[in-house]
């Protein structure tokens, strides 16, 4: 089969769909892959790397749209490559049709198969191309919170760590999955006193299992989130209701009460946040500052790392990449669950409800 990897267009985009690791598989296999020049340049992968790995690189993303019979990106097309996606197509990427009416509608009309990252789904309910993007947000929310906590870009003045003789900083993180997890892993990587809340006992009993003593878990209430944030250097919101907008956890009164300086990081921002004073916002202007209180909430985390984030999706994508053009759509999808759970759109039919429902589109659609 011959594969395309073309270069992201969307603006502040680094990753790329394949590594040349992902694409040497894919030559072992027999297949042939087309990948626009530059494409990995963002995330530190160079055409010669590609080149190494089998790959043929072309000029044009025209040409590799044109040469392809399956393209693997990251991101959902945007309005200049919809004319590009051909019938019978097989197109493997984050699409997120629910917040796109355009998007859907040029999809249905462009007759290609679509498989959608997100909604790829195991028999216990995970998703799993989506964790390694939860996994680098939850890291990096430590990172980020840590450096505005320092007092030139107006925190508190706190080394999370501290230093012999002065306490380390307070790191309360709301929500126990795999965002919840990797954060307090990180700040208890740093020396902070951490305490998570969740309000999932399974998640708790695991995390109070596998962490460090300094790590402490709580059940999450009003009444024990008022008392934490008074306390808290660093507060990160990493809550998910599935299908559903974040609850808001922190309401603005909230703020008052906790120390100037604080720095509130909610990850959750693509649901709508968990934090009633929360905005999106982007790596170019990634904080804002409301009662003293420092707000992150870059709505792309994983963007500003793009060369760890371009691996971790590859580790993931790359077996199903396989299945793909191994056994073609069809039967992968019948072969496999979770693959056939990423199906949403197929040859201008929606074949996945939810989309449908987002828009209040007719049932027959489906
Ligand atoms: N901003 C970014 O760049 C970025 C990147 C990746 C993921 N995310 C978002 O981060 C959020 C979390 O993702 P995840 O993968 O960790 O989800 P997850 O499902 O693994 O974990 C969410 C956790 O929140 C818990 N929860 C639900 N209600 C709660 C409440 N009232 N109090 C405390 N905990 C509660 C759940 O029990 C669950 O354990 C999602 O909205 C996801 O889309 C954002």
């Amino acid at each position: 089969m011959k594969i395309g990897i073309p270069k992201e267009i969307k603006s502040n985009e680094s990753r790329v769909g394949m590594t040349p690791a992902g694409v040497f598989e894919l030559t072992k296999n027999n297949h042939i892959v087309f990948v626009q020049t530059n494409a990995g340049f963002g995330s530190g992968f160079f055409d010669k790397d590609y080149v190494a790995a089998g790959a043929t690189i072309l000029n044009t993303i025209e040409e590799v749209y044109a040469s392809s019979d399956m393209i693997v990106k990251v991101k959902e097309p945007i309005e200049q490559e919809y004319k590009l996606i051909k019938p019978d197509q097989v197109v493997f990427t984050y699409f997120h049709f629910a917040s796109s009416e355009a998007l859907t509608n040029a999809m249905i009309k462009s007759n290609a198969i679509c498989i959608a990252y997100e909604t790829v789904e195991e028999e216990d309910g995970s998703l799993p191309l989506l964790i390694p993007m939860s996994e680098v947000a939850g890291r990096m929310s430590i990172q980020q919170g840590a450096k505005y906590l320092e007092k030139p870009i107006k925190g508190r003045g706190v080394l999370l760590g501290g230093v012999p003789g002065v306490p380390p900083g307070k790191v309360l993180v709301l929500g126990a999955g795999v965002v919840g997890i990797q954060a307090a892993k990180m700040a208890a990587g740093l020396g902070a006193h951490v305490t998570i809340m969740d309000i999932n006992m399974k998640q708790l009993r695991y995390v109070n299992d596998v962490m460090p003593n300094h790590v402490v878990t709580e059940f999450s209430s009003e009444y024990n989130i008022r008392k934490r944030i008074k306390e808290s250097d660093l507060i990160i919101g990493g809550v998910l209701i599935k299908g559903a907008k974040a609850p808001k956890l922190i309401t603005k009164d909230m703020l008052k009460i906790m120390r100037p300086g604080t720095v509130i990081v909610d990850v959750a921002v693509d649901q709508g946040g968990c934090f009633e004073t929360t905005k999106a916002t982007t790596h170019e202007n990634p904080t804002y500052i409301i009662d003293d209180v420092v707000h992150y909430c870059v709505a792309n985390m994983p963007g500003a790392v793009p060369y760890t984030s371009t691996v971790a999706l590859t580790n993931v994508t790359l077996p199903y990449v396989l299945k793909l053009v191994n056994e073609g759509w069809e039967k992968a999808c019948e072969n496999n669950i979770p693959l056939s759970k990423g199906l949403n759109i197929v040859k201008g039919k929606i074949v996945y409800k939810e989309i449908a429902e987002a828009f209040n589109w007719e049932t027959e659609m489906v």
